[in-house]
């Protein structure tokens, strides 16, 4: 077996795939969630448990576990199979040949990251990092915090990195396209982080792949240094701390965004394990589609102070295009997330999330606030600040449901506000998406599926439905070629070995076919099946001999009309006596 091979059949794709979807079972044999290659609402992307292939049926994305990991993160072919090897410690083979520069320079950037975090969390230990551990006492973090995050000192010479990376014989463009080190007008480098308490930042795989790194006192600016964007770290994609919470996450059917990175590392602290941050940038669709694999629940815990209000906004806008059921915590006493659980405690903390108002009434208050209700222009302001929004909820029942509350919250006429959105839903068409139903027949499908997967029916019936014309005038008939191609050559007939030698169409037929059909096929209904494709056949033949016998009579052929005749008659008497 070659190492690709190797590494398939002891890697599960519904536990990869499983790893950053939310997959649900449906049926037997297969998985359902939120396709990760398109923006959709309901599930239309399918994992198959026995021949291991996902399927979106919106979309188009398909094919193996290997394809899914450089498709989700996009990453070569290479890079997958190291992945992959990594994960399920499947030892790879040294010499491998199939990295490319672009997998090269990635994998070298991966590995000086692990060294820098190394480097950090080394110095925070030694005497130099004496002011940054008085810092996070002063924090008061705890040491199991500190290990839990990775958070390390980057120490003040400024040639920390560069001397590491040197030492390893990276090059010069390596180390300027890791982001960690810079280079001056002179041409000399120097680390990008000085004297800085260092944060880990890690892709969804649990890969360090940039970091931030807070200043420690408040002379010192900017606050937080961040890693530029690399080949390996593209800001808007990344929420920070999302590997380790993404299964709290699930487990809470819950998501709690907060701004900042120590607010993550206090709410966590504090016994709520799933909280993200997006890193210092705005919220983006991309990574709103990162928890959306996870959970559709999300509770915005942005800082108390006008900024956080405004960023709360924007993200909202941005988490209902996508869907999700939003909630806005607010905390009293104009703490942040990481103040209120120090100094509250957690049971505080939980009661804040549980109680934490639906978007629209947040949103209502801060447009009250704004304009004078008692008027009944401070009404419609209020009105069209609130319309649009509502607007953008995708879920027509939803839609109108909050239209309805907000009206009566802000104390609006809802029949006003209501034929405003009846109007307006009547526009859309948002139908959900479904899985087709297979264009094959019951039969066709019952026995492509067979001879995909019970052998012992397999070799009953192959050779039988070789002779068979009549699957000429099916759709899968190029499927079935690509079988009796495989077993004339004597090979291994399964799903991936058929699906490689078929053009895409007919691999989204045998998707389909194998995905519409659940449990074990039996050797009843595969001898079923042949019956039922030599009465086609039969009936097949006949069609085509009263063809020509109708033509034969209008040609005054008649000796060849007779012969045809009773041809037919031959057959028609056969397949009587089959049938009593
Ligand atoms: P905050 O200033 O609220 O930081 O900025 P914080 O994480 O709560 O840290 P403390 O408690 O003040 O120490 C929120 C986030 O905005 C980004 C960082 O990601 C930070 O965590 N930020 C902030 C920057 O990128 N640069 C800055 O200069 C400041
Ligand atoms: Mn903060």
């Amino acid at each position: 077996m070659d190492f690709v091979e190797q590494l398939k059949s002891s890697v599960d794709i519904v536990s990869v795939i499983g790893d950053c979807v939310r997959l649900r079972r449906s049926g037997t044999q297969r998985y359902m969630g939120l396709c990760p290659f398109h923006d959709e609402k309901t599930p239309s992307f399918t994992v198959h448990v026995v021949h291991q292939f996902y399927k979106c049926f919106s979309c188009g994305a398909g094919g193996d576990v290997v394809k899914f990991v450089m498709e989700k993160e996009g990453i070569s072919f290479y890079e997958a199979l190291k992945s992959l090897s990594e994960r399920y410690g499947i030892p790879m083979p040294k010499r491998s040949n199939y990295a490319d520069e672009d997998s090269k320079l990635r994998g070298a950037l991966m590995v000086m990251h692990e060294l820098a975090e190394e480097n950090f969390r080394a110095n925070l230990k030694s005497q130099a990092g004496e002011a940054a551990r008085a810092y996070i006492a002063k924090r008061g973090l705890a040491h199991e915090t500190v290990e839990h995050f990775g958070l390390g000192y980057s120490d003040r010479s400024g040639r920390a990195l560069i001397r590491l990376f040197e030492q390893r014989e990276f090059s010069v463009s390596q180390m300027e396209a890791s982001g960690l080190v810079g280079k001056r007008q002179d041409g000399s480098l120097y680390d990008r982080f000085r004297n800085r308490l260092m944060f880990p930042i890690h892709n969804e795989q649990g890969k360090i792949i940039a970091f931030g790194g807070r200043a420690l006192s408040p002379e010192d600016e900017p606050k937080y240094l961040n890693s530029p964007e690399t080949d390996i770290y593209k800001k808007s994609k990344v929420l920070y701390n999302l590997h380790r919470a993404k299964q709290g996450i699930r487990k809470d059917d819950r998501a709690i965004l907060v701004e900042g990175y120590m607010d993550v590392i206090g709410v966590t602290a504090a016994g709520f394990h799933n909280v993200v941050a997006s890193c210092g940038t705005a919220l983006t669709p991309h990574q709103v589609q990162a928890v959306k694999r996870h959970t559709h629940r999300i509770a915005v815990n942005f800082d108390p102070d006008a900024a956080g209000a405004n960023a709360s906004e924007r993200s909202v806008d941005i988490l209902l295009a996508e869907g999700m059921q939003v909630r806005i915590v607010e905390l009293d006493g104009n703490l942040d997330p990481d103040e209120y659980c120090k100094e509250r405690g957690p049971e505080a903390y939980l009661a804040c999330i549980d109680g934490a108002k639906g978007y629209f009434y947040w949103l209502a208050d801060r447009a009250r606030a704004k304009h004078d209700m008692r008027t009944s222009e401070g009404k419609v302001a209020v009105l069209n600040f609130l319309l649009p929004k509502v607007q953008t909820i995708s879920d027509n029942l939803e839609r109108m449901t909050v239209a309805n509350d907000v009206a009566g919250y802000i104390g609006i006429d809802r029949g006003l506000v209501l034929d405003h959105f009846k109007k307006a839903a009547s526009d859309r068409d948002k139908r959900p998406i479904q899985r087709p139903a297979s264009p094959l027949r019951h039969d066709e499908r019952m026995l492509l599926i067979a001879l995909l997967t019970n052998a012992e029916g397999r070799s009953e019936v192959l050779e039988q439905m070789k002779m068979l014309e009549t699957i000429e005038s099916l759709p899968s008939r190029r499927i079935f070629h690509a079988i009796f191609a495989l077993d004339d050559a004597g090979s291994k007939i399964g799903f991936e070995e058929v699906n490689s030698r078929l053009e895409e169409a007919d691999q989204n037929l045998l998707a389909q076919a194998v995905l519409n059909e659940d449990g074990e096929i039996s050797r009843e209904e595969v001898i079923a099946s042949v019956e039922s494709l030599r009465r086609s056949e039969q009936q097949y033949l006949r069609l085509q001999l009263k063809a020509k016998i109708s033509e034969s009579e209008r040609s005054g052929n008649f000796d060849e009309a007779v012969r045809l005749t009773m041809e037919l008659q031959g057959i028609e008497k056969a397949a009587r006596g089959r049938r009593s």
